[in-house]
């Protein structure tokens, strides 16, 4: 749009220097603390290791979900996509503080999670993806989520929806969540019912779900070096294996 002027400018064109500019569509971000890392005991044994991805593997985390989203069952395909979509987000800098956890079973990629911090309240639960079936480990890896969302970060509400029945399962009806009037209030990820999870719920009754889960085991931050070791770095699986 070209209005004339009220007023001479001494300089008409401006230049603008694109950090400036970049500055304005990152703008600042929240100081998160950092996730620990954690291990978890599946019900079958395996032990996943849960720790937050570091950006310079988000290209190979694209390239496999590139894959994922030609899967043509159990909604892989809209999950793949959106995942695709919140990594090169995070990997460009264009989602608002998001977080990015990985599952690892003896270095190879397993499980995905991710949410993005809207404001000091309110944590936005986005995707969570089992690479790996059977195991419940995409139960854990949203479990994991919430954990720190709650217990690190201190937000006070979680606010989650579901593309998937499995996803419904897992979580909208096996932490008994409930939703805010639709569509009165509507999830970011395309308009769904916002199921919730505030702090009281989360101390009074989904504490116990991961134990429930796994066969009773909880998330232990104390993690030996070797498995840190062992999953500095992972690989993708070799195959489709959802
Ligand atoms: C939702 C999701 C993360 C849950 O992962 P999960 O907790 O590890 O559970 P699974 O999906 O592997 O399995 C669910 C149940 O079906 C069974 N199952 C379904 N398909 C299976 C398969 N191909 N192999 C083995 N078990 C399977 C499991 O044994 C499990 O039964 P259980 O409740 O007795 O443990 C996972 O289904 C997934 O990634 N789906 C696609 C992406 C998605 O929908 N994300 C959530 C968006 S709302």
């Amino acid at each position: 749009m070209k209005f004339d002027l009220p007023e001479k400018a001494s300089i008409e064109t401006l230049q603008i220097d694109v950090r400036d500019v970049e500055a304005v569509l990152q703008g600042p971000a929240m100081k998160l603390p950092p996730f620990p890392g954690a291990t978890v005991k599946l019900k079958d044994g395996r032990t996943l290791f849960i720790r937050e991805a570091r950006l310079d593997e988000a290209p190979k985390m694209m390239e496999y979900m590139e894959r994922i989203m030609k899967v043509d069952h159990d909604f892989y395909d809209i999950v793949g996509a959106r995942v695709y979509a919140e990594i090169l987000g995070w990997y460009r800098h264009r989602l608002k503080d998001p977080y990015t956890l990985v599952g690892l079973v003896d270095g190879v990629w397993a499980g995905f999670a991710n949410g993005r911090v809207m404001n000091e309240k309110v944590n936005i639960s986005l995707h969570t993806v089992a690479l790996d079936r059977g195991g419940r480990i995409g139960a854990v890896m949203y479990y994991a989520k919430a954990y720190y969302a709650f217990e690190m970060i201190k937000n006070t509400e979680w606010w989650a929806t579901y593309e998937s029945y499995n996803g419904w399962m897992r979580w909208g009806l096996g932490m008994a969540q409930p939703s805010y009037p639709w569509p009165d209030v509507q999830h970011e990820l395309g308009g769904g019912r916002v199921y919730y999870v505030t702090k009281s719920y989360w101390d009074q009754l989904i504490k116990d779900y991961v134990k429930q889960m796994a066969g009773g085991a909880e998330l232990d931050f104390n993690v030996p070096d070797s498995i840190r070791k062992a999953n500095e770095n992972f690989t993708v699986p070799e195959g489709i294996n959802v």
